[in-house]
């Protein structure tokens, strides 16, 4: 693993006068590093004098942050470029700047500037420092055709999102590394993101610092793999944990995403011991079955993967997990699926994110032959999804009458029933959600509650003194 400078660059200042006055709005593909890194961009060109805006009508840039881990995602981006770009013409408006960024824009380049649905700019993950720059010539006057993809990895390139950006109380997310080193041959995202580069420790301690001093209390440290954390070779991800915890007026820690194959037992004891770390992992598996998980190369087989679980169980007081599935991997037969269900029964996770295989191109995964039909593929979701639904529901259903802390987060979208006053979201430290009705109160309150019944993932419960 390459080594980093100490003295990042702070690339949230961007270089005085590139702004035009012009005004940006920027839409978010894809997971929550890409939702911090849209906090990033927001904050560069508000530094430089560019307006944030929340109407694609309105702007006069368009950004889309994208995503490339499925063909679908990718195609989203590209309707939506035709889509923004006809809506303008229907209410007869002038067409806007619209630039690629993310993943997408690092996996198709200077292709984004070609066809139909062309883009006037391409800018990849690690160049956002560039922007103001960019989008200034592009506003302003003139900005030559060559200089419009922007793409390529830079190690140094760590981004900071003031912590300004955020909503007080709620979760704060905090990239602690950035690129992939382990190369699931299915995934695009050591290809888009590039090599591992870690954030330095004391850069995270500022940023984190910096949220609290803004009226945050919980933090969630972002990266693909953030268990393999390691600065310089001499702090992993435990050490950076004890860390982050000892960030005085820091209440909470989360984290995602955690690679089993990295979730030792030391990592779990560090969890267990350490009061601010929430109990909740999110662990993909991927697949039940040895065969698959060995032709994905993720390191691990099915027993080890169970055994970590067990071993988290007893150790993390009440713990929960959460995963992410793939069915349909080149060569997944029947009774590779059947475990994938089994794993799935067995583990009893809170959520499960579950995924089509998508063939990426240039993925080792894709010398192999795409032999399971999308019927099949659709079929063996289903199934899958029918399985986390009723092994949930039989979990959710046992802790009615249970009595759980949460933090509040916000009010509820619905009121359940409009006499009882407003409903209000809650969240436990291990990552349930829990609807309570009535009362006047603060995002940021800690409440106890009795759980008196669900609605799909969420629970409803009354307060309880
Ligand atoms: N770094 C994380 C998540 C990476 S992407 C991890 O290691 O688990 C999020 C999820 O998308 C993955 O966990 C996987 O389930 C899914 N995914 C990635 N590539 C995919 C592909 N080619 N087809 C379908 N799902 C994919
Ligand atoms: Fe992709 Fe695997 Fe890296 Fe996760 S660990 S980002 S699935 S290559
Ligand atoms: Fe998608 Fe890139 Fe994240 S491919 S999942 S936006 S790292």
């Amino acid at each position: 693993m390459a080594t980093f400078q100490d003295n990042l660059p702070d690339l949230t200042v961007a270089p005085a006068a590139a702004g035009t006055g012009a005004s940006v709005y920027i839409e978010t593909y894809g997971c929550q590093m890409n939702v911090y890194d849209s906090q990033a961009i927001d904050g560069l060109l508000k530094r430089a004098g560019f307006t944030i805006v929340d109407r694609d009508l309105a702007a006069d840039v368009i950004l889309l942050n994208t995503c490339s881990v499925r063909d679908l995602a990718e195609h989203k981006v590209i309707s939506r470029v035709g889509e923004l770009r006809h809506r303008r013409r229907r209410a007869d408006l002038p067409q806007p700047v619209i630039g690629i960024c993310g993943c997408m824009a690092e996996r198709m380049g200077t292709d984004l500037r070609k066809g139909p649905r062309k883009v006037d700019l391409v800018v990849g993950v690690d160049n956002y420092d560039t922007l103001p720059d960019l989008l200034g010539k592009l506003t302003g006057g003139t900005c030559a055709t060559e200089q419009r993809t922007v793409t390529g990895h830079r190690s140094d390139a760590h981004y900071v999102a003031p912590p300004a950006l955020y909503p007080v109380n709620n979760s704060h997310l905090v990239t602690i590394h950035k690129g992939c080193d382990y190369k699931c041959t299915y995934c695009i995202v050591p290809y888009t993101r590039g090599p591992q580069s870690e954030k330095s420790p004391a850069a995270i301690i500022e940023e984190i610092s910096g949220i609290v001093s803004s009226g945050g209390r919980e933090v969630t440290l972002l990266g693909q793999n953030v268990t393999a954390y390691n600065w310089q070779g001499g702090m992993g991800f435990a050490a950076l944990l004890e860390k982050v915890s000892e960030v005085p007026g820091l209440e909470r820690i989360r984290f995602l995403t955690g690679h089993p194959h990295d979730m030792h037992r030391d990592l779990i004891d560090t969890i267990a011991r350490l009061d601010k770390v929430c109990p909740w992992l999110h662990v993909p598996v991927q697949s039940g079955s040895d065969r698959v998980l060995r032709r994905m190369k993720r390191y691990y087989t099915r027993d080890e993967y169970l055994e970590m679980v067990t071993y988290a169980r007893r150790a993390i007081k009440d713990v929960t997990f959460s995963t992410d599935f793939i069915v349909g991997f080149p060569g997944e037969t029947e009774s590779d699926f059947q475990a994938t269900l089994e794993i799935a029964r067995e583990v009893k996770y809170d959520q499960a994110f579950c995924f089509k295989y998508s063939e990426r191109p240039g993925v080792p995964a894709a010398k192999l032959a795409d032999d399971v039909s999308e019927d099949e593929k659709k079929r063996r979701l289903a199934e899958l999804m029918a399985v986390q639904e009723e092994t949930w529901n039989a979990v959710a259903g046992a802790c009615v009458g249970e009595i759980w802390e949460g933090v509040v987060e916000g009010r509820a979208r619905h009121q359940l029933t409009r006499e009882d006053g407003p409903a209000w979201r809650l969240r436990t430290a291990n990552n349930r959600k829990v609807i309570l009705q009535g009362g006047e109160f603060e995002v940021g309150d800690r409440l106890r509650t009795r759980i008196t019944g669900i609605k799909n993932t969420t629970f409803l419960g009354a307060r309880q003194d």
